[in-house]
């Protein structure tokens, strides 16, 4: 393994370090037949087992209303893993894994499936630390919490044991839906045993934005009004709307990407040092940045802050790829973004008057999701005379995948006999500094959960405050003409609407 460049040792390479093990610990998912389960949750639990992170004990128990046998259950487990992880046939891991795996059948509303549910545990000898994962759409969300909750299922049954659940995304459709599900869930439950997912969190580099910030001395103190000018923050993707129209339809890209997953990140890059990294106190700080951000949409309805727009055909990566209305499953009226812009202002002490800029969208030319600090120009251009060009601003990039890493631009003289200047780059890339794979987002937060800390989770004030923004500007979009949406080429970088809102700012979106 390649040692990192630099002084230090390789933390990746310190076998002496103790890491925690969870306790012992049932995984009972909900929707054990889903494509989230045998995309993502198999295969973590597989990678955690291989990465000996799992405790002794551990039993995984599939839950869902296709018939299904344990041994079919196991197949499962397996065919995702030969799929999703390349394993040709089970190794010894997969095959240990395998002997404590179970699969109930039944209907979600049934008292019954609760009962069979918990028999089966016994009868596998599966711990009392249960942690429920919700893998299950959000419309069922309330009825599994009802049943857990009239069966006793959501207090333990020994003084050592425990339970917990996970819920998915999207955690509600609007303020109220959000509020109401966040009280049933307390109703249950404290919220100690309540994690909220956000794969966005469980990213490396979304983690490391805590470490660059507040483990270094050099960046907070320019990380201010002073210094800055403007943040943007990217998540392009290539892809269409899938075959997940039916869900997609009615969230649009401003409750499935800006909602949680941006709003989490815009959290990190704006917080206060928190006083010691502990999650009451960093979901504390982040709650206080949602608190700040001012309405996007103005007293008078007014949507200037906002774009939205959706799809038309064109070409991405080589490819020709219908419009969004022509898509499988998607209305030929429909009005729902593909597309959406932002420009949210932070009132606070930190941040008043620097404009963090959001975009997000579907069939862009480039998959990349970037965060860029642009730092104010200096005050004055002594160069001027010998190299009349204006300086370009520094600009620190934080790049969230794919290619994690970190960039600072900064201008230098080009080499020469004469004066002249030259914007050069400063790179920190994960792959090449630590010689190891990133691991996977769901990884991380999976064994946090069962480990207890929900740092990583997102907590009900921060769903609410977050929805608190959100919410307003549906409600103007209803209010707005039914068909009345912008369209960008498939393969474009979004609508012209949304390079006008930057330009009336002076500004313009980074070209990645
Ligand atoms: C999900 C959204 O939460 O995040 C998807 O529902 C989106 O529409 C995905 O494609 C993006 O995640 P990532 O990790 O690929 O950036």
């Amino acid at each position: 393994m390649p040692v990192p460049p630099g002084d230090g040792p390789n933390p990746l390479l310190d076998g002496l370090r103790i890491e925690p093990t969870p306790e012992p610990t049932a995984l009972v998912i909900f929707g054990a037949s889903g494509d989230l389960t045998r995309r993502k949750l198999l295969l973590a639990v597989y990678q955690l087992s291989r990465a000996q992170r799992l405790p002794a004990r551990f039993t995984v128990l599939g839950v869902a209303r296709s018939p299904m046998t344990d041994d079919q259950f196991r197949q499962q487990f397996h065919d995702s893993l030969r799929e999703f992880a390349g394993l040709a046939r089970p190794d010894e891991v997969s095959s240990a894994l395998a002997r404590d795996v179970g699969y109930v059948q039944g209907e979600l509303d049934d008292p019954g499936l609760y009962k069979r549910m918990m028999a089966k545990l016994t009868d596998m000898g599966a711990p009392d630390g249960v942690l429920y994962y919700f893998a299950i759409p959000p419309t069922v969300y309330a009825t599994v919490v009802e049943q857990l909750g009239a069966a006793g299922l959501t207090r333990p049954a020994t003084p050592d044991g425990w339970r917990r659940v996970i819920v998915e995304k999207p955690f509600g459709t609007d303020l109220e839906s959000a509020r109401e599900l966040n009280g049933l869930l307390h109703a249950h439950m404290d919220e100690s045993q309540i994690f909220r997912i956000d794969h966005y969190l469980g990213k490396e580099t979304v983690q490391n934005l805590l470490v660059f910030r507040f483990a270094n001395g050099m960046f907070e103190p320019v990380w201010n009004r002073r210094y800055i000018d403007h943040v943007q923050i990217t998540a392009a993707e290539t892809v269409g709307v899938e075959r997940r129209a039916s869900y997609y339809e009615g969230a649009g890209a401003l409750r499935d990407m800006v909602q949680n997953h941006l709003m989490q990140v815009l959290a990190m890059i704006a917080m206060e040092p928190p006083i010691a990294f502990s999650a009451e106190n960093v979901r504390d700080r982040k709650h206080d940045v949602l608190a700040s951000i001012q309405p996007v949409i103005n007293h008078d309805g007014h949507e200037d802050s906002v774009v939205r727009a959706q799809y038309a055909a064109g070409w991405v990566s080589g490819a020709e790829v219908p419009g969004y209305r022509d898509e499988d499953g998607v209305s030929s009226t429909s009005t729902t973004e593909t597309y959406v812009a932002l420009r949210l202002q932070l009132d606070s002490w930190r941040w008043a008057g620097v404009p963090f800029y959001l975009r997000t969208a579907k069939r862009l030319p480039k998959r990349t999701t970037e965060i860029a600090i642009q730092f104010r120009k200096p005050p004055l251009h002594i160069f001027k005379r010998i190299s009349p060009t204006a300086v370009a601003s520094n600009l620190l990039v934080v790049n969230v995948q794919p290619d994690e890493g970190i960039s600072v631009r900064f201008e230098a003289k080009l080499p020469g006999s004469r004066m002249q200047l030259a914007p050069v780059m400063m790179n920190f890339r994960y792959g090449s500094a630590f010689g190891t794979a990133v691991p996977e987002a769901y990884e991380t937060l999976l064994l946090d959960a069962m480990l207890g800390d929900p740092t990583l989770f997102a907590r009900h004030d921060f769903v609410e405050a977050s929805w608190g923004l959100i919410t307003p500007i549906h409600e103007a979009w209803r209010g707005s003409e039914a068909t009345a949406i912008p369209t960008y080429e498939a393969g474009e970088w979004g609508p012209r609407e949304a390079d006008a809102m930057m330009a009336a700012d002076g500004r313009r979106w980074r070209t990645l």
